[in-house]
């Protein structure tokens, strides 16, 4: 267990503390010494949080104490953020002329009130922290951190743009075995089963996927499948999965009887090869269910199943015995950890490096998720001293390999950078297995406060961006699919997601089907089911956990739900959780969203998409710190809130499927800096209409366009010409895609263009 989220609050904390906003603040508000104060308690607060998180393992007084301080730190920021939302909304009052004379006339005894009630606050925040910080001497914590801890940062800009292909190494007669296999036509029965048996990180999934990619193989076999089955053995889940992969189109929700036909019309008359990666189930039964499905195959049609138990081959094979994967070769290992710890080009390596790195390997047992993760954690020592610190004081519990490498990935963990620790801790809240989108989880992050305020004009999108690929770099996530935007899907190794999970108990949880997990203390929640009666059966449960800052559905988008969300459930949820950042509602069929959503007053990421809602409560314009909010597929939605312009802090805005949109709003192009938005709906007739915008000049006002813009209805533009030329997209550098429709729908010859 650790405290990266922790950490990176107080961070978040020191940086508001440290901006214009606080300061305009503490001068205005006659509050300048106790945030100062509050500034300086954080500051040793945090500088101790490092010792802290190592000793609690073994110390529960520590634990205890830092139970109580994450309390209290959480707090702290959520009332600073009361604070500087407050400020934030009085600012946008002020944009309106009529309001401001409203608001002076009423309102300043209510300021006065504020301001004395805000500073009491933060007098009795600091009091509560500075009570606790106190009691880091009762167990001396160290300030500085040891040798061990200290990131060495070497310059590897270069790195973080290309990751290239991964290539794989020392898996040339693996490679061949399995493939003599897989053409092996002497054999009993039409479809026979082959087993690849290896702990975690081994490389079997690896192996299994250089032999599919295989030419030889590929024109083999008729029909190639790929179902990554992992904990869940549900035959029904895993024969739509078959399918999918075969058809390359998900199947609709059907019964089984219909399935197993579709499945049987896929296999029949074919010589097939389907990979069932990472097999647990050691149900006979259930195996049998599966496999009697499977048998339809022409002859030769092969079945590799990997997995990390020896009973689960036995059960699954028929092939003599199992393909046992060794680890790499030693030489081959040290090959793999050169390319990992050594930047391109560096050819010569101090011999005495060299053999501590072979040591290294040893303990590493050819196991390739080990050598690459402690590979990274190397590259940025570079002297022998600390090569040999690593092997001789961090790398000695783990010379058994008892407990697998999840000692070696903890250790590549405890070395990570504090502002990466928390990002990579937050993903745990994604199932096993779960395709994660990119620009999603940088939206969580930043929603999060984890992303630290960058320098000289760059995003904070850009700097997430980053973040995302340096643990992709350090082995952490590994990319799987890429759309035409250059927008990745990611998964976590299991034994990854593992780490995640275990180094970030206390604060997050997903959701299980019985909701026994959902404790008071925890602060965000995910959900792998969007299952409507759930979230009515256990409210009383759900909403305990009331300081929640983020509440996510991590499902499969394609699974649908029956029910619809009713109001009054939805209506609970919302106000029992005021502190949320983060709040994704898809695809619930919401058809009436409450007015109370306008009292989220932290929420920075919205996601409504794909929801029976014709319009959003105008209560929504009062979410002032709202940077994404997405929409996509809400295809009754009738318009945008009219006073759109008040959502200052809007970068993404995703309407995109939303086809019963008849204009854009006024005042959209005042979001200068929206950076996302993907539709744009020329008004039709009524031009002059308050409550439109003024065509497509408003894109020109935006400042950093990104991604794909999509504008509708352009049959409506009297003069197409003048209206693009005011546009002005030709300048918009970040802009990959236009799509151009004079019609909403249908073929009207739509143009796209990229650039
Ligand atoms: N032969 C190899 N050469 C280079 N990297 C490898 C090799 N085998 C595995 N890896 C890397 O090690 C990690 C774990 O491999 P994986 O195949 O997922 O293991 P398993 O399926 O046995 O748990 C992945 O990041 C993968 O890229
Ligand atoms: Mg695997």
């Amino acid at each position: 267990m650790a405290d990266a989220i922790l950490y990176g609050v107080a961070q978040k904390i020191i940086e508001s503390l440290g901006s214009s906003t606080f300061k305009q603040i503490g001068s205005i508000w006659g509050v300048k010494d106790e945030l100062e104060k509050l500034n300086n308690t954080v500051l040793t607060i945090q500088a101790v949080l490092q010792d802290a998180e190592e000793q609690q393992v073994e110390n529960h007084h520590v634990k205890h104490w830092l139970m109580k301080l994450r309390e209290v730190v959480f707090d702290a920021d959520d009332l600073l953020g009361e604070f500087s939302t407050h400020v934030f909304r009085q600012k946008v009052m002020d944009g309106d002329k009529m309001a401001k004379k409203v608001r002076i006339f009423f309102s300043r005894s209510n300021q006065l009130v504020f301001s004395f009630k805000m500073a009491s606050k933060i007098k009795a925040t600091r009091e509560r922290l500075n009570e606790i910080a106190t009691d880091w001497n009762n167990f001396q914590l160290k300030l500085e951190r040891p040798l061990k801890t200290q990131d060495v940062t070497k310059d590897r800009d270069q790195t973080y743009s290309y990751i290239g292909e991964e290539e794989v190494i020392g898996r040339e007669e693996d490679r061949k075995a399995i493939i003599d296999l897989l053409l092996d036509f002497n054999v009993k029965d039409n479809v026979s089963f082959i087993c690849i048996v290896g702990i975690g990180g081994l490389g079997k999934t690896t192996l299994a996927q250089y032999v599919y990619n295989d030419k030889i193989v590929h024109d083999y076999f008729e029909l190639k499948m790929w179902v990554c089955v992992s904990n869940d053995f549900d035959v029904k889940k895993i024969v739509e999965k078959i399918i999918e992969s075969a058809t390359k189109t998900k199947p609709e929700n059907y019964e089984m009887d219909l399935l197993q036909n579709k499945l049987r019309k896929q296999l029949n008359p074919k010589k097939y090869l389907l990979v069932l990666d990472d097999v647990w189930n050691e149900n006979e039964e259930r195996w049998c269910n599966l496999k009697r499905l499977l048998m339809g195959g022409a002859r030769g049609s092969k079945v590799v199943i990997t997995t990390r138990t020896k009973l689960v081959a036995e059960i699954t094979g028929t092939i003599k015995s199992p393909y046992i994967l060794s680890g790499l070769p030693k030489d081959q290992s040290w090959f793999l950890l050169k390319q990992m710890a050594f930047g391109e080009g560096q050819d010569t390596i101090d011999p005495d490096i060299e053999a501590i790195g072979m040591d290294i390997v040893e303990k590493c047992q050819g196991v390739p998720l080990a050598i690459k993760t402690i590979g990274r954690v190397l590259y940025f020592k570079t002297t022998k001293d600390e090569w040999s610190y690593i092997k001789n004081n961090e790398l000695t519990n783990v010379t058994q390999l008892k407990n697998g490498i999840i000692p070696v990935l903890k250790l590549s963990y405890d070395h990570l950078p504090s502002y990466l620790k928390c990002c990579f801790a937050y993903c745990s809240l994604f199932p096993k297995n779960y395709l994660i989108d990119k620009l999603t989880l940088i939206q969580l992050w930043i929603a999060q406060g984890f992303i630290q305020s960058p320098e000289n004009n760059k995003q904070l999108e850009d700097i997430a961006n980053k973040y995302f690929m340096d643990l992709h770099w350090r082995s952490f996530f590994q990319e799987v699919e890429k759309d035409e935007g250059m927008n990745t899907k990611f998964k976590m190794h299991d034994l990854i997601h593992d780490l995640a999970l275990s180094v970030s108990r206390s604060e997050c949880a997903l959701v299980n089907s019985n909701a026994n997990n959902v404790i008071e203390k925890v602060r965000h929640l995910s959900f792998s089911f969007a299952n409507v009666s759930f979230f009515r059966k256990n409210l009383s449960t759900l909403v305990k956990a009331n300081k929640i800052r983020t509440f996510i559905l991590a499902c499969d988008p394609w699974v649908g739900v029956g029910e619809t969300m009713e109001e009054s459930t939805l209506k609970t949820l919302i106000s029992s959780f005021r502190y949320l950042r983060a709040l994704d509602l898809h695809g619930l069929k919401i058809n009436i969203l409450s007015n109370v959503i306008g009292t989220l007053m932290h929420l920075k990421y919205l996601d409504l998409s794909s929801n029976d809602i014709e319009v959003l409560p105008s209560s929504i314009t009062k979410l002032v710190n709202l940077r994404t909010l997405k929409l996509s597929m809400c295809v009754n939605l009738k318009e945008l809130p009219i006073d759109i312009k008040k959502l200052v802090s809007l970068k993404h805005l995703d309407i995109n499927g939303c086809k019963n949109l008849t204009h854009m709003p006024c005042g959209l192009g005042k979001l200068t800096s929206l950076q996302t938005l993907t539709l744009f709906v020329v008004s039709k007739g009524l031009v002059n209409s308050s409550k439109h915008c003024d065509g497509l000049v408003e894109l020109n006002r935006l400042n950093d366009p990104r991604g794909k813009i999509n504008i509708i209805n352009l049959a409506g533009v009297k003069d197409a010409i003048s209206e693009f030329k005011a546009a002005n997209l030709k300048e918009k550098q970040y802009l990959s895609e236009l799509e151009l429709r004079w019609n909403p729908e249908g073929n009207d010859g739509a143009i796209a263009c990229d650039d």
